[in-house]
This record gives C-alpha cells, sequence and structure tokens, in this order.
C-alpha cells in the first residue's frame, strides 16, 4: 500500500501505517446455562493445550476425532516451507470418514435433508445407509463409465441437491480430486476452471429451481465444453445428473457420445460397493478457486488429512454440532462454506445437514422458518448479507414460527452490531449462542471465532483466535501492533495450521508470493516461525483480546493519510433505523486522495429524502468523525451484488469515480448498475 505523507498526519494521531479506529465497543452477551450444559467443548485447559509450546502436536486432537487406516509418523513436516505437509505418513478416506463409519450405529439416522425449492415437492430424507449405497453406485459409475482413478480431476457444476454431496463423496471415495464450480456461475467462468484443472470430466445437472423457476442448467455445461476446448482443454464426458430421476428436464440436447444421463447409467451398477481408496493424508481432496481482485482465479488445494482433521474439530468444538442435531447452514456446497460446514464438517461428525435447493425468501420471507421449524433445525448458519435481507423484508417473520435455535453462525464479512444485534435477538429468539466466524477460502476452517461456551459474545467482533490459531497483526513496516493499541494492521496467522490451503493448483510460485513473502523473514527457512501467513484482511485487536475484522486491506479508505476501514462507516451507517444495506466506496479527491461515497439501500416503504441522507452522513460524522463524512450519500433501490450476496464494491466504485463498470453481466442484478448510474451520473 502507498505511503501518504499528508497535512493532517499529526492531527489524526497514529503512525501513517496503521489504520485508524473509531469503535466503540459493544457490551459482553452470555451463553445460556442450558446451552453450556450440552456444549461439546467447556473444557478451559482447551486453551494452554493449544498454546505454541505444545505445537504442532496439539492438533492431533483434531485428526483423532476422524478414522484413520494407518497413523502419521509425523504431525507436521516442513521440509517444503511453506508448502505444508500435516499428518504425513498418515492413510485416511474423507467418504469413509463422512458415510461407512457412522453405519455400525447410526445407519438409519438421517444424514442429508434435501428440501426443493417448490413447497409443494416432498423433502428428501436420506440416512446414511442410503448415502452409502448411493455414493458407492456413483463411485462405480465415475470409475467404469467415465473412467477416473485416482489422482484426476473433476469439474462439478451442480446446483444445491443431494446429488452435489453425493458426486463429492464419490469423487473422495476414488481419490479423484474434485473441483466444484458454484452453480450461478457462467459458463464462461466454469470453462477457465475446467481448463485449468486440466478436467477431462465435467459432472452436471439438468435443471435446478430459483425463485420459482425452473433453469436450464444443461446449456451451460454445452457452452462451458466449447469453451474449454478452445481454451485447449477437451471435455470427453458429462455426466448429467437429473432433477427429476427419470425425467429429462431441459431444452438441451443430450450429446451423444460424450454425455451420459447418471440416473440411466447406475441402473447398471445396482448394488455395486466400493472400497475406498486409502489415500495418503497430503494426498489432494479437492480444489476451490478464488477470485482476487486481479488475474485469473487460483485454484486453491486443499489436502486429505489436514483440511478433514481440521473442519471436523471446528465443526465439533465451535459450533458445536452433536450427531443428533439438525444442522442447517445456507451458505451454496459450491463455496468453501459449503464445502466444510454443509458437506465435510458435519458428516464426518455424523449430524444431519440440510441442503435447500432455492432462494431463502422464496416464496416469501417465512421460508426459512417454515424449513427451520419443520425439520427441527437446532444449529444455523447464514451470513450477513442474508441476515440483512431477511431483516429488510421480514422483520417480524421468525416470531411467527416454532423453531429453536441453540446455535447461531455468521460468516463471509464483517456483521454491523446492529445486524447483530437482531439477528441474535430475532431470528435467534434472545437464546441461541451466536458465533462470528472469520476465515477464507484459503484457510479451509475457522481462523477466529468464540468458543461458544467458554467465551462470550460481543457484537461486531469476530471473537479471539479459535484454538490452535496464533494470530499477529503487523503494520506496513512489518512491525507487531498490540492488543488494545486501537489501531488496525494487516492481521497475519503465524503458524500453519492443518486446514490451510497446500498450495495453488499448479502454481506454487504465485501461492509463495501471494501469502508468504509479505512478511517472510527468511525464504530459505524450513522453519514455521519464519513463514506468517498474509490474510490480506484489515483487523484491529481489542483489549481483551477479541478481533474486529475491517475488511480486505485494499477496501481500506485513506482520506488526508487517515485510513478508514470501510465496514467501520458502513456500522455507523446501518445504526440509523431506516438503512437497511450500505456500501462504502473510495473516490479520488485532488487534496484529500480519497473520499468516502456511501451507498445506501433502504428499508421497504421508507422513502428516500435529502433529511433521511443528511441524518445518514450526521450518523457517521458522530460516530467517527468528521474525517469520514460521506462525500456523498446515495439513496439507491438496492445493490449491485454477485451470486453469493456479496456486495459489488468494484462497481460502485466505477460509477462513483466515472470508470468502466467491467463486465456486470455475472451479477444477482445487473440491471441495477444502469439505474444507479444514471442517479449517480446525472
Ligand atoms: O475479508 C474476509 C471476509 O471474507 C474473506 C474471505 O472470503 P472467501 O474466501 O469468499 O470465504 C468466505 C467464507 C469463509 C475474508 O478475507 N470474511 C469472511 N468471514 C468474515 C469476514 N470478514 C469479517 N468477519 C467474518 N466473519
Amino acid at each position: 500500500m502507498a505511503k501518504n505523507k499528508t497535512v493532517d498526519q499529526k492531527n489524526v494521531g497514529g503512525s501513517e501505517s496503521s489504520i485508524a479506529v473509531h469503535w466503540q465497543e459493544e457490551k459482553y452477551l452470555y451463553a445460556s446455562p442450558g446451552f453450556i450444559g450440552q456444549a461439546n467443548l467447556t473444557d478451559e485447559t482447551i486453551f494452554e493445550r493449544f498454546s505454541l509450546d505444545n505445537f504442532p502436536d496439539y492438533f492431533t486432537e483434531y485428526a483423532d476425532l476422524l478414522t484413520w487406516y494407518k497413523g502419521w509418523d509425523t504431525v507436521l513436516d516442513t521440509s517444503d516451507a511453506p508448502c505444508w505437509k500435516w499428518f504425513k505418513g498418515g492413510l485416511i478416506n474423507a467418504s469413509y470418514n463422512c458415510i461407512d463409519r457412522h453405519l455400525k450405529d447410526n445407519k438409519n439416522k438421517t444424514a442429508i435433508h434435501y428440501v426443493p425449492e417448490p413447497e409443494n415437492e416432498k423433502i428428501e430424507h436420506i440416512t446414511y445407509q442410503e448415502l452409502y449405497v448411493r455414493v458407492n453406485e456413483f463411485t462405480a459409475l465415475l470409475r467404469d463409465s467415465a473412467g477416473l482413478k485416482r489422482g484426476d480431476r473433476v469439474t462439478i457444476h451442480m446446483p444445491m441437491s443431494a446429488e452435489l454431496p453425493i458426486t463429492m463423496l464419490a469423487c473422495a471415495r476414488l481419490g479423484v480430486i474434485h473441483s466444484v464450480v458454484f452453480g450461478g456461475f457462467s459458463a464462461s467462468a466454469c470453462a477457465d476452471r475446467i481448463i485449468d484443472s486440466n478436467s477431462r470430466v465435467l459432472i452436471t445437472m439438468d435443471s435446478y429451481y430459483r425463485s420459482g423457476t425452473l433453469l436450464n442448467h444443461k446449456k451451460s455445461a454445452d457452452e462451458a465444453v466449447e469453451i474449454a476446448k478452445k481454451g485447449g482443454q477437451t471435455v470427453d464426458t458429462v455426466l448429467v445428473w437429473e432433477r427429476y430421476p427419470g425425467k429429462y428436464s431441459s431444452e438441451t440436447p443430450i450429446v451423444k457420445g460424450r454425455d451420459c444421463i447418471v440416473n440411466e447409467e447406475l441402473t447398471k451398477y445396482y448394488g455395486v460397493r466400493v472400497e475406498p481408496e486409502k489415500m495418503l493424508a497430503e494426498d489432494p481432496l479437492f480444489l476451490m478457486y478464488t477470485s482476487g481482485t486481479t488475474g485469473k482465479p487460483k485454484g486453491c488445494q486443499h489436502g486429505t488429512g489436514g483440511y478433514l482433521s481440521y473442519v471436523a474439530g471446528t465443526a465439533k468444538y465451535i459450533q458445536d454440532i452433536h450427531p443428533e442435531d439438525v444442522y442447517w447452514c445456507m451458505a451454496d456446497i459450491g463455496w468453501i462454506t459449503g464445502h466444510s460446514y454443509i458437506v465435510y464438517g458435519p458428516l464426518s461428525l455424523g449430524a444431519s445437514t440440510v441442503i435447500y435447493e432455492g432462494v431463502p425468501t422464496y416464496p416469501d420471507a417465512g421460508r426459512s422458518w417454515r424449513i427451520a421449524q419443520e425439520l427441527d433445525v437446532n444449529i444455523f448458519h447464514t451470513a450477513p448479507t442474508a441476515i440483512r435481507a431477511l431483516r429488510k423484508i421480514g422483520p417480524d417473520e421468525p416470531a411467527k414460527y416454532n423453531y429453536n435455535f441453540k446455535h447461531m453462525t455468521t460468516v463471509g464479512e464483517p456483521i454491523e452490531p446492529e445486524v447483530w444485534k437482531w439477528y441474535h435477538k430475532v431470528v435467534g429468539k434472545g437464546k441461541a449462542v451466536v458465533v462470528d466466524t472469520w476465515w477464507q477460502t484459503e484457510t479451509g476452517g475457522f481462523l477466529c471465532s468464540t468458543v461458544p461456551a467458554l467465551q462470550p459474545m460481543k457484537p461486531g467482533s469476530a471473537g479471539p483466535a479459535v484454538p490452535g490459531i496464533h494470530p499477529v497483526i503487523y503494520d506496513e513496516d512489518g512491525n507487531d501492533i498490540p492488543a488494545g493499541a486501537g489501531k488496525a494492521g494487516n492481521i497475519c496467522i503465524s503458524n500453519p495450521w492443518p486446514g490451510g490451503f497446500q498450495t495453488i493448483w499448479g502454481d506454487r510460485d504465485r501461492f509463495v508470493t501471494n501469502y508468504y513473502t509479505r512478511y517472510c523473514k527468511d525464504p530459505n527457512s524450513k522453519d514455521w516461525r519464519d513463514w506468517p501467513y498474509l490474510t490480506g484482511d484489515a483487523a484491529m485487536q481489542a483489549e481483551d483480546g477479541y478481533y474486529r475484522i475491517l475488511g480486505r486491506i485494499d477496501d481500506v479508505i485513506n482520506v488526508s493519510g487517515h485510513r478508514l476501514g470501510t465496514k467501520e462507516l458502513e456500522s455507523a451507517a446501518l445504526t440509523v433505523g431506516e438503512v437497511a444495506e450500505a456500501a462504502v466506496v473510495p473516490v479520488a479527491h485532488e487534496i484529500k486522495g480519497k473520499e468516502p461515497d456511501l451507498y445506501v439501500a433502504l428499508k421497504p416503504g421508507i422513502a428516500a429524502t435529502e433529511e433521511l441522507a443528511k441524518k445518514i452522513s450526521d450518523a457517521i460524522c458522530n460516530k467517527i468523525g468528521k474525517i469520514a463524512k460521506p462525500r456523498k450519500v446515495w439513496l439507491v433501490p438496492d445493490m449491485p451484488k454477485t451470486r453469493s450476496g456479496k456486495i459489488m464494491r468494484r462497481v460502485l466504485a466505477a460509477i462513483s469515480n466515472k470508470g468502466d463498470v467491467g463486465n456486470v453481466m455475472t451479477l444477482a442484478n445487473p440491471e441495477i448498475v444502469d439505474a444507479i448510474k444514471r442517479q449517480v451520473q446525472k
């Protein structure tokens, strides 16, 4: 980040290389005795056991939650730093751990509740025994019809369906590396990932429901195969699941010789069982592509033994998942949250996991709560963007339904304290404990969160580091920023952990440069202490050790040398009752360097007036200071959003700066871009 010497420097205080912070500390809230009485983790010695003095051995507590064919020889092998190898020498299979090992005691228990979007279609309850049968038969199909073997990569472009985890677990059973591409992504995004991973097999589904419409999904597969071919990667086999088994439901025809309808082909494999491959702990389990601000998407490569240990451990202790729980995470399995905390975490623990096909607010704002009531969900997991949407369109809906959450998770972006409080009070009915889990595609599992029975909640703070994770916050010059300094910096993780990705698929140099070079103490070192992991997020640590995440370092706005976290401004805007969503973007300013522009979407029925815009601007000045006064408050009808619900600040910034908004066709609501443009650029 460029350093700016400015006239204001003295006035704003603090070093120019750190980010000034103005948060008011929120009050603690405590878990109920009822929750604590049943919690998986109530032993405070965990923090001592997971201190760096005992590193790396403490992570064997997580590995011991799994069933291994052969134990490891070395807990952490650092010889190829910073490509860490966890539980080296161990042999394990992820599919076995998520299915087979539960059969002895729990074969009749529901593994997956699949909820179709149309409410007149029956919910499917798939037992562990049925999952076992279906995964085995599909594994045989992958091996014998598609010719796949251990180490091959397969691209999966599927909607939320029971068949998606079945497909992933079948790949894992064979040792095939799956690369799931979010179903809402375009054919061209899918093709990029096919090319990068050299997949010769693509697995798709004919159609799925979204907001009441049966979408033709197979079409994207045909286009993706064409684009991939031009990019040098031939897909010779497309496996097509049917949304309605036995009834092909897409207008796009089946291509003879290339496409295979899975539901027909499966009849050949009736009753076939496939022994799980004994995988090395460090063998890759899957690739998950993540897009940075620049360059092509990065295929984050996650290993088998370390990853599975870490998600099992964190799902058990941070999400408090017990085998008898019904757990619903609203994320899409096409994102890391879905991999770790819909599929691998909950199933490795033998819980029941809910998969919902459609939109949480379809056909009305009560849908999510009806699902929760119907399935007696007791652990709920979603993102601030969904919470804001639910609050916006149905603030009183949760109270109308009789469900009981003991635990709720939030993930994906910093949650404004106002939104947090609504989530706790209204969705959680004041009874559920809330964990705000901060982590990334790259990290495989949680990095910061409270341990729910041991540490109180603090709205807006992710919490302390989870057991075994030891963060450090550096300023731009590489100095540690101590806890309670009231300043933010670059949050890094000082030690490796088993959930961390192993490398970027096919690009080790980019892996090292992007994530480790910044604060590396010695590039030739084999000692993990010399390789802090750069998360790319800005964060501050309060005196009590809780971390507050301010967003990506790149999103920090430098006003007259005063670096402001965008989230802080957005949280201040959300203290105004009429505001549903807020997004801050930097606008170039001759003197100040940058100025914040604030975009606001109001709650339904609230009129956009000049007075209201001023009230919001005043709230920011009051909470943070005049320095943060927005250049302009734009009251817009809606925010441009990605299909995963993230607000596209990049697009708003381009509009504010009269720049090129780029390709917006992959957004969930591309039409809003022109509407905002007309409003702002008039
Ligand atoms: O900036 C952080 C934000 O989301 C980024 C990671 O995004 P992704 O790889 O898509 O993974 C999302 C699911 C883990 C982080 O670098 N982020 C994620 N969770 C939080 C968060 N920011 C604040 N609080 C969180 N709980």
